[in-house]
């Protein structure tokens, strides 16, 4: 809910914004936009007082119209801070004019409240149904050059979410050229306690790694300059407080939903405020607005938590889930997979593929993927991206005839395509060398043997959607993987003039938008999973496309842990593609129990990825028991609250690093299923969970002994496990126990 009243400084607008337990609340004082809270939630209050504070004179300049004369930009906190007229701290705004002076002034105009939330075009974003949401427009002008800003503010009703974007327009006669626009910023003038700021890095089969940084005077930040939202860093950060835990203390997370160059960054100042702010990456950034045009970003998403990170994560979940993931999978229950890429890797042909096929429906699995290497004469990494043909010497009579045979096996069938790449060894390649993304006179780098096409330019668009969905026409394929397994070099465009050079990186995500926009059009009933060398894109603009993403390449189980724990601080189970794959494992030799293995890979979309051909029938028979286990709680893993119990990186009686812990509950906690791993065993090990969630007046029945717990009891004394695993506690052994209330 929006309320808006006036404030007792200069009777100016005060907005409220109400969103389930939090508040979001700002002023306009003398033009200017201030922030005055963020949190949980905080009655009708005039909060103004908060504004006061003192800087010496002579390095903190006042503007020349307000009569106060302890305020100055420089101190005061602000929801959309511009470059050059005495807020020295980082912009969210820096625009220069066709004189080439970059000095800016945004002064309140208007307001206006919309119901629901206005739709996005052409980038994904959230969206809320009239009664779900409500947003407040502010918009502001520099009375200088006439250029016009408007926040908009979204704020659901049932959680504590806030989401912003900004759009800016150039109605003067003369071009400008936006150098560096935040979708969000707010400065949170009054954090009391040392702060940290929570983020997920990684590389190539370590993808979200939880870390947090004691913030410092200056910039503390994360951000990617690959061209998409990348491995490294995932376009997310929280501010919490050093105490803050998974139950208790303030944790503000904001994400964006890009899945480009981003950089999300809190800037702590002098007198202790700090300010946090998210958009696109400036560095390579210049967007000229010609007049009369608009630029929009990308959405960013605060979700507010007084009760601990687990809160925080729980409504990025649900947001996600509710409010982003679209289309009819979204909340469909997903078919188990085999993708036989580690059963295979390139070598595998249509008789190859249907023995894999026939063992996965006699074990219950229902769609087999076929991975890389289907099409052109691709027998490793090093052609053929592009020529989406298929490969007749592998797949005898092309696709339909095997897509038959599958689905008379009672298997649905899925394909591998990395659409936004070319192979300088292609077909493609040879008629189109400027289709690939270049700067003239200078060498392209390659990745993984291959360039990355122009995805600006729309003829590059109508060729991959032609030539893809010619493919997906051709037989009965009901799941695509999109993979993208290198980041962009030499970012230039044939077909762009010199002056527009500076919005290549920018354009290539909405070429990439539009291409899946088209491509989910047309097949509404397709499964798309998203994949860059495993997790490297896990973003929410792609989840707005593919409501599953593969979570990384390394498939080894304990591995996994850090992996899906990590990236269950933003993205929901149901959005973590998770594999029980090979032991030895194929990136670590670690050898896991196929039981553990199951275990793991239960935490998110089901499946597995190793030569099913190869098992023993006692392993066989484990399959056709973790796929109708993973039946049996899909609703409670997918559509339950998550609780991170003990991190992989937790000391827990001591040892750092020994064990991990994580359970669903049922919305209405009458049931919970809980994971717990030993990591590394000890000698004569003493292990406690504590449970979260549950009601704390009800009994619960644990399934596999009928032991029967009082809610309370599980969640403050916990559940002993010492004795709970049959043959004992052994590296990489693990339980499953599903609590049901009685
Ligand atoms: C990277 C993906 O993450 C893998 O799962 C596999 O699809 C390979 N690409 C295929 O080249």
């Amino acid at each position: 809910m929006i309320h808006i009243s006036s404030h007792s400084l200069t009777g100016e607008p005060l907005f409220h914004l109400r969103a389930g337990d939090a508040s979001y609340v700002f002023c306009v004082f003398h033009g200017y936009l201030l922030h005055l809270y963020c949190g949980p939630a905080v009655g009708e209050d005039d909060l103004t007082a908060l504004l006061v504070k003192v800087g010496h004179d002579s390095v903190v300049p006042r503007p020349a119209d307000t009569p106060e004369g302890w305020f100055s930009l420089d101190i005061a906190p602000q929801e959309f801070p511009v470059y050059g007229t005495g807020d020295y701290r980082p912009s969210a705004l820096m625009v220069r004019r066709a004189d080439g002076s970059a000095a800016t002034s945004l002064r309140y105009v208007s307001h206006e409240v919309l119901p629901g939330k206005p739709v996005l075009d052409h980038q994904p974003a959230t969206f809320a149904a009239p009664d779900e949401a409500d947003t407040l427009a502010v918009t502001l002008r520099d009375p200088g050059s006439g250029f016009v800003v408007r926040l908009y503010y979204t704020a659901m009703r049932a959680l504590p979410v806030i989401i912003r974007r900004a759009a800016a327009e150039n109605p003067s006669d003369n071009p400008v050229t936006v150098e560096r626009i935040a979708s969000a910023s707010l400065d949170f003038a009054t954090w009391m306690e040392p702060a940290e700021l929570l983020h997920l890095w990684g590389t190539w089969g370590r993808e979200r790694t939880i870390e947090r940084t004691p913030l410092a005077h200056g910039t503390v930040s994360v951000s990617s300059r690959r061209g998409a939202s990348s491995h490294h860093h995932n376009p997310f950060a929280a501010l919490v407080a050093q105490s803050t835990t998974e139950t208790a203390g303030p944790a503000i997370g904001l994400s964006l939903v890009y899945a480009g160059n981003f950089e999300i960054a809190a800037d702590t100042d002098p007198f202790g405020s700090i300010r946090f702010q998210a958009g696109i990456e400036s560095t390579d950034f210049a967007w000229r607005l010609d007049p009369g045009e608009t630029f929009v970003t990308p959405e960013a998403v605060l979700a507010i938590s007084g009760e601990g990170l687990g809160k925080m994560s729980r409504t990025f979940h649900r947001l996600w889930r509710e409010h982003l993931c679209r289309g009819e999978w979204a909340e469909r229950e997903r078919p188990v997979l085999v993708n036989n890429w580690e059963a295979t890797y390139f070598k595998f042909d249509s008789e190859k593929l249907l023995a894999i096929a026939k063992d996965a429906a006699a074990c219950g699995i229902e769609m087999l993927v076929m991975d890389d290497g289907w099409f052109g004469t691709r027998n490793d990494d090093r052609s053929s991206l592009g020529d989406w043909f298929v490969n007749e010497e592998k797949l005898p009579g092309g696709l339909a005839p095997l897509v038959e045979r599958i689905n008379a096996l009672g298997l649905k069938f899925g394909i591998w395509f990395e659409p936004e790449m070319i192979s300088p060894v292609s077909k493609l390649f040879d008629a189109h060398p400027d289709w690939a993304l270049g700067t003239v006179g200078r060498d392209r780098s390659v990745a993984r043997s291959q360039y990355v096409l122009d995805m600006t330019r729309p003829d590059v668009r109508d060729y991959l959607f032609d030539t893809i969905s010619g493919v997906l026409s051709s037989a009965n394929i009901e799941y695509v993987k999109w993979d993208f397994n290198r980041n962009l070099t030499e970012a230039a465009s044939a077909t762009l003039p010199p002056e527009r050079q500076g919005e290549i990186l920018h354009r290539y995500v909405l070429g990439l938008y539009d291409l899946l926009d088209r491509i989910t059009a047309a097949f509404p009933h397709l499964l798309l999973e998203g994949c860059s060398s495993g997790g490297g894109r896990f973003d929410p603009a792609m989840l707005y496309y593919a409501p599953q993403y593969w979570t990384s390449d390394d498939t080894d189980a304990m591995e996994r842990l850090d992996i899906q724990l990590g990236t269950t601080m933003v993205y929901p189970c149901s959005s973590m593609s998770c594999h029980v794959s090979a032991s030895p494992n194929h990136q670590t030799r670690r050898v896991t129990s196929f039981e553990t293995r199951g275990h793991v890979a239960m935490g998110g979309a089901f499946g597995y990825e190793l030569d099913l051909t190869t098992l023993t029938d006692e392993e066989k028979a484990l399959i056709r028991h973790q796929v109708a286990d993973y039946h049996r709680f899909y609703a409670l893993i997918n559509r339950g609250d998550f609780y991170r119990l003990i991190l992989p990186g937790d000391t827990v009686n001591g040892k750092t690093g020994r064990c991990a812990a994580w359970m669903t509950v049922s919305e209405d906690r009458s049931e919970a299923l809980v994971t717990f791993v030993v990591i590394r065993a000890s000698i004569h090990p003493v292990y406690f969970l504590r449970l979260a969630g549950l009601d704390p007046d009800a009994r619960y029945q644990e399934e596999s002994t009928g032991a029967v717990y009082g809610g309370s009891t599980l969640m403050n004394a916990g559940i002993n496990l010492t004795a709970a695993h049959k043959g004992g506690w052994t590296d990489g052994s693990s339980v499953v126990m599903h609590f049901m209330r009685v």
